[in-house]
Formats: structure tokens, sequence, C-alpha cells
């Protein structure tokens, strides 16, 4: 008998209106309120903006997507999972989403779970119940029937494996079991959202993976045993409770674009945690590039026209692998303490931290056909005496201008240094009036390492931010005409920066 297909009768609706056969939640009453409102200013001429990190992730994505929100219909989750960490300041209150979308918070924003998200059910439970007790509805959440599934033995996995791979090849991951989820996905051995909504399938799944898992995790060492009967009745009660949210999101997604709405594609990670373009192995499991938010939602690539690349004004990243511009103390503690700390906001292991790195940044904005450009902290770095950027690598002495696949030779590699002129340290509130004012308001150093960066990436700067908050930030669009992209290697700085080689090894 096929899974799904149980006996007596088609059970395949439910009471509530859902079908357990495709998962889909009809677009009801309450999606039509929601997609049926004017449409916002940004959404006649931009229908879809994907929102990605150029770095090794915690740039500031979260911040970024809540000011785009403002004129957006739809945020919408295309990768990742509960790895991610995106924090969101809103007056004196702050947000750290890990799987719920960064428009969450914005009632009138449908926000979307996509097929490419790895959805650890218990995590997302108890960040609804968090957002509820704090007063937060979500009854704009949709969750697609298609996303995949973190399993017990797949956090237990994600251990047993970084054990296994040993310092060479561990990535310091999350502990998430992220690594492991999208190992079974692509080798289908996957548990998806709508098996949840259908107790045969469910069971019949678990039947067949259940043994299996157990197999690979002792082979692995471990000795954690799962009980079948409490995980799924565990799982059976997660679908219970997440059924209201399950959606063909897809078709959510489709129908809002083709009716004028304008879409948000939140993504997770940073493009050098990208499976495919990051710094293999020791990046993240899913592609984190803009072009996965067409397959992590169901899409195509015509409904994208825009697409954001967060930095941060210095690079920082949490887990293992080569990072050519890293930098030690007192330069890193001053990175790392000023603006609340450079600690992972899933973790809170502290972040290793260098200078902006423009042979990344230059890669980013091809991998990810970047069109606008968002550079974040401005005000964690002001009060240095002088400001360094790579814009280039040395490798025994070749210059290397575009990034290495090879890990051994990232590591080689040292930076050539620009120097720039820093600029002086001011309190949080006249970091708000500049945002209120404008770029030119910022000091005229950070403008001209500013313009400097976005001449080297030859993407149109459209957002700097100058602290947590939702006020913090200069849109720079707001003032110019249409952006153009810049001709690349613009020197604006008042001094001209000197070019210095760091040593080979740090
Ligand atoms: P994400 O994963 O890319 O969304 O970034 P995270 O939320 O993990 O980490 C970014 C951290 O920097 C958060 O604590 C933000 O509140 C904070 N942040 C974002 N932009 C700025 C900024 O311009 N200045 C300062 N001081 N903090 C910022
Ligand atoms: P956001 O969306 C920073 C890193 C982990 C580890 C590697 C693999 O908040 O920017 P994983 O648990 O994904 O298997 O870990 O990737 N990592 C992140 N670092 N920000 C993130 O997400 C990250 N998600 C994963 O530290 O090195
Ligand atoms: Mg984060």
């Amino acid at each position: 008998m096929p899974w799904g297909v149980g006996p007596g009768g088609p059970p395949f609706i439910l009471s509530n209106g859902l079908s357990v056969l495709s998962g889909i939640r009809r677009v009801d009453a309450a999606d039509e309120h929601l997609l049926s409102a004017p449409l916002s200013r940004a959404s006649r001429t931009m229908p879809g903006t994907v929102v990605v990190g150029t770095q090794f992730g915690d740039e500031g994505k979260g911040k970024i997507v809540d000011v785009l929100a403002e004129a957006s219909d739809l945020v919408v989750r295309f990768n990742g999972g509960a790895n991610a960490g995106h924090t969101v300041q809103v007056g004196g209150e702050q947000f750290a989403f890990r799987l719920l979308p960064s428009g969450i918070i914005r009632p009138k924003v449908l926000n979307v779970i996509g097929n490419g998200v790895a959805v650890d059910p218990g995590q997302l439970l108890e960040e609804i119940d968090a957002l509820r007790a704090r007063g937060h509805g979500v009854q704009n959440l949709r969750v697609s029937d298609r996303a995949h599934i973190v399993m017990p033995w797949h956090k237990t996995l994600d251990e047993l494996e970084e054990k296994a791979k040993g310092a060479g090849m561990a990535a310091g991951t999350t502990k998430r079991g992220i690594g492991p989820v999208f190992e079974d996905k692509v080798g289908r051995w996957g548990i998806r959202v709508t098996d949840l909504l259908d107790d045969i399938v469910l069971r019949k799944k678990l039947d067949a993976i259940y043994p299996v898992k157990q197999k690979v995790s002792r082979a692995f060492g471990g000795t954690d045993t799962f009980s079948l009967d409490a995980v799924y009745n565990r799982y059976r009660g997660y679908g219970d409770r997440l059924r209201e949210f399950v959606a063909d999101t897809s078709v959510v997604v489709h129908d809002a674009i083709r009716g004028g709405k304008s879409v948000l594609f939140e993504g997770a990670q940073g493009t050098l945690l990208c499976v495919d373009h990051g710094v293999y192995p020791y990046g993240t499991s899913s592609a984190c590039v803009a072009g996965a938010a067409t397959v992590g939602v169901g899409i195509g690539p015509s409904a994208i026209d825009r697409v954001v690349g967060v930095a941060k004004a210095f690079t920082s990243r949490v887990g293992e692998g080569p990072f050519p511009t890293e930098v030690d103390d007192p330069v890193a503690s001053h990175f790392r303490e000023r603006g609340g700390g450079e600690y992972g906001t899933v973790t809170r292991r502290p972040r290793r931290v260098g200078w902006i790195d423009l042979v990344m940044l230059r890669y980013a904005a091809r991998v990810n056909g970047l069109t606008d450009l968002a550079v974040t902290k401005i005000d964690v770095l002001a009060g240095l005496e002088t400001v360094q950027a790579a814009e280039a690598y040395d490798h025994f002495d070749t210059e290397l201008r575009h990034f290495p696949a090879n890990m051994r030779v990232l590591a080689e590699c040292s930076p050539e240094y620009r120097d720039f002129d820093g600029w002086e340290d001011l309190p949080a509130k006249e970091w708000r009036r500049i945002a209120g004012k404008g770029f030119d308001a910022l000091p005229k150093a950070a403008q001209a390492y500013l313009r400097w960066i976005e001449g080297e990436v030859g993407v149109p700067l459209a957002f700097v931010s100058v602290g947590r908050g939702r006020e913090d930030t200069i849109d720079l669009r707001k003032a110019a005409a249409p952006a153009k992209a810049p001709e690349r290697k613009a020197t604006e700085s008042p001094r001209k920066p000197a070019k210095t080689k760091a040593s080979r090894r740090r």
C-alpha cells in the first residue's frame, strides 16, 4: 500500500480544511486579508528582493530585513535553519529570530518559512510561544509543507560527525542538526512537514529510518537510544500544533508575486558559509547565495530583481577554517566589545574578528549578482586611528584578486591592505542623529572608507548602518536618484590610502 493511502476511504481532508495528501493550507480568509492590502509603493516596481550575507554570517541581515520589510508584503526564509540568529531591534525591544522570518513582528506582513529551511519543530514552537508571551501574534506565519524536519538523531549526529572529522575537517557547527538534516534530504531519508500531519506516512517512514539511524549513530560511537514510540508521539504532537501554519508556500508566494505584491527573501548565513561557494568544508550545509531563494521557495529566477548584500564594516566568524584578515588584540577586543559584543547569536561563542576583505566581497558580489550593498557597524569601527581593508591576497608573491577554492591556498594567503584614516568615537545618540540626517552627515573618513568599498565591490551602496536599532540606518536610495553602478576603484579618501602588506602568517 503506498504511503498516505489509509484503509477505509480517503483520510486526506482534515476537519480544519487541510489536505494531508498535499499538505495544502488553502489561501484562506487570513491570507486574503494580508494579500489584498493595498500595494506598497515598492511593490509596483520591485516584486522580489533577496537579502544575503556577503561574509561569514551575522552581518546584520536581520536588521536590514526589518528595515526593508516596511515596504514589503511578504518576508520569506529560504535556507538554513535554527543555526541562524537574526537580531531585530525596535525601540527598546530586541528579538533574535532563529527560524521565524524577521518580518514576523509586522502584523501586515505575511511571513513564510520556505521549503529550503530545515525546520526544528520544537524550536519553532518555542519561538512562537515566546513571541506570543511578548504580546505578538503569529497569525501571519506560513510554513512550507515541503520543508525538512530536524529529528533528534540529526542533533546527535551533528556532534558525533564533528568529532569524527576532527580538527582538520570540523566546521565548529552550531550543533542544531543542520548538516545531518540536509544529508538526509539529499539521501532521501528525510521527514518533511507534510509527514507530521499524516499518521500513516510518519509511522512508516519512522519504521524504516529509525533502525538505520540507530546503526549510524552507534557506528560514530553514539550511545543515545531513541524510543520509536516516543519520537512518533512527540512529532505527531508537533504536527498538530503546527498544522494551522502549514501551507503550500510556493503557491502563496507565487500568487503574491502575480498579484503585484512585494516579496523579500531573507537569506541566512553568508556567502562564505555556502555549501557550494563557501569555505568548504568549514561552512554550513545549505546554499546561502541569492540563487538559492528560487529552489528554497519554489519560484523562478524572474521573480527576483534586486539582491541586497549585507557586509559588516569588518569581518567576523564563529567556527573553524582559514580567515586571512583575522586580527588579534588589541584590535580584536575593539571589534568584539564595542556595539554590544561579537558573540554568536545562537551559540554565544566569541566571534573571530578581522578587517574587511574585498576579495571576499567582490566574490560575493559576483556569485550573488548583487544589485545593492548594505554596510553595517560603521559605529563599531569608530575610535581607531587607522582602519585597514584587504584589497587582494598575496600568495607567495602572486597577487590573488579572486577567492581561491583550495583551503590550503587560502590559509597561505596574506592580505594586501589599504590603510584609511579612522573616525571619531561618538555616543549612540549622535550616531542616531547622523542616521536621521543621511550619508553626508557621517564623519568624512567613514564616508571615504564606504565609497572606496563601494567602488571596489562595484555595487551601489544602498544602506549604511550605524547602530542596532531600526532608526540607526541610512537609506541612500531615499535621497539619491536611481542608483547606477559606480566605477570600480574610485578612491575618494581625503588621504591617499597607503598600501601595506601584512606579514604572511599572522
Ligand atoms: P544576522 O545573522 O546577519 O541577522 O546578524 P546577527 O543578528 O546575528 O548579528 C548582528 C549583530 O549586530 C546584532 O547583535 C545586531 O543587533 C547588531 N547590529 C546590526 N547592525 C549594527 C550596527 O550598525 N551597529 C551596531 N553596533 N550593531 C549592529
Ligand atoms: P546567521 O544567519 C554565523 C557557522 C557555524 C559553523 C558553520 C557550520 O545568523 O548569519 P552549521 O550549524 O550550520 O552546520 O555550522 O557555519 N554558521 C553561522 N555563523 N551566522 C550564522 O547564521 C551561521 N550559521 C552557521 O558557526 O562554523
Ligand atoms: Mg546571526
